[in-house]
């Protein structure tokens, strides 16, 4: 385990089956509707990578980049996009993949603008929700785990960008980011 890592909340293992659970009933969902499955960069990569792999009917996939918390543990609220979708989201069925929903800002923030681009519909993948900090009234229509309200590393996410190569997620040891 990495030095800086106080436990481990779930192993490999354990996220790889949550996946392809979530995979396999998107596929089903989705049959027939070629989805334009949106990874929210950076923390969503190595969920979305391995997400799509379990995911068997046709799709088209984009990337976007948001930022809302610089190098804090805290949203700032203020949600800005660092890098747009190449692909017209207009009259598709978005499926928008996010690492986790904490506050909610940044997901409430990205439906507002998918909608006012005319998305045919949209639904929400988030691996990780912590409902304790959420003020946006917004929920995930897959969600992988429920998690306490700690900060966590790893499988993409990031403190000030470091652990995202971790197989695992685990809770940071709390002394590493209140100094
Ligand atoms: P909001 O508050 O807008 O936050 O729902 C969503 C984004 O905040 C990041 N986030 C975290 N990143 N460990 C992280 O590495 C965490 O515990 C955590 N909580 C929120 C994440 O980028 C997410 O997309
Ligand atoms: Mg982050």
């Amino acid at each position: 385990m990495q030095n800086d890592v106080q436990e481990i909340l779930y192993t490999e293992k354990q996220i790889q089956d949550k996946v392809k659970e979530m995979g396999d009933m998107i596929s089903r969902d989705f049959e027939g509707r070629n989805p334009l499955v949106i990874c929210v960069l950076k923390g969503a990569f190595i969920f979305m990578s391995d997400l799509v792999k379990n995911i068997s009917i046709p799709l088209e996939l984009d990337f976007m980049a948001v930022s809302s918390y610089g190098h804090s543990t805290k949203s700032s609220g203020v949600v800005k996009i660092i890098k747009d979708l190449d692909i017209p989201v207009e009259g598709r069925h978005i499926l928008i993949v996010e690492d986790i929903i904490d506050s909610g800002l940044t997901l409430s923030y990205l439906i507002d603008v998918l909608e006012r681009r005319n998305a045919l519909s949209i639904t929400v993948a988030a691996l990780f929700d912590k409902p304790a900090r959420r003020t946006a009234d917004l929920d995930a229509d897959y969600k992988g785990f429920v998690i306490p309200d700690a900060f966590v590393v790893g499988y993409g996410l990031d403190y000030a960008e470091k652990y995202r190569n971790l197989p695992y997620i685990g809770i940071l040891k709390p002394e590493i980011y209140s100094t």
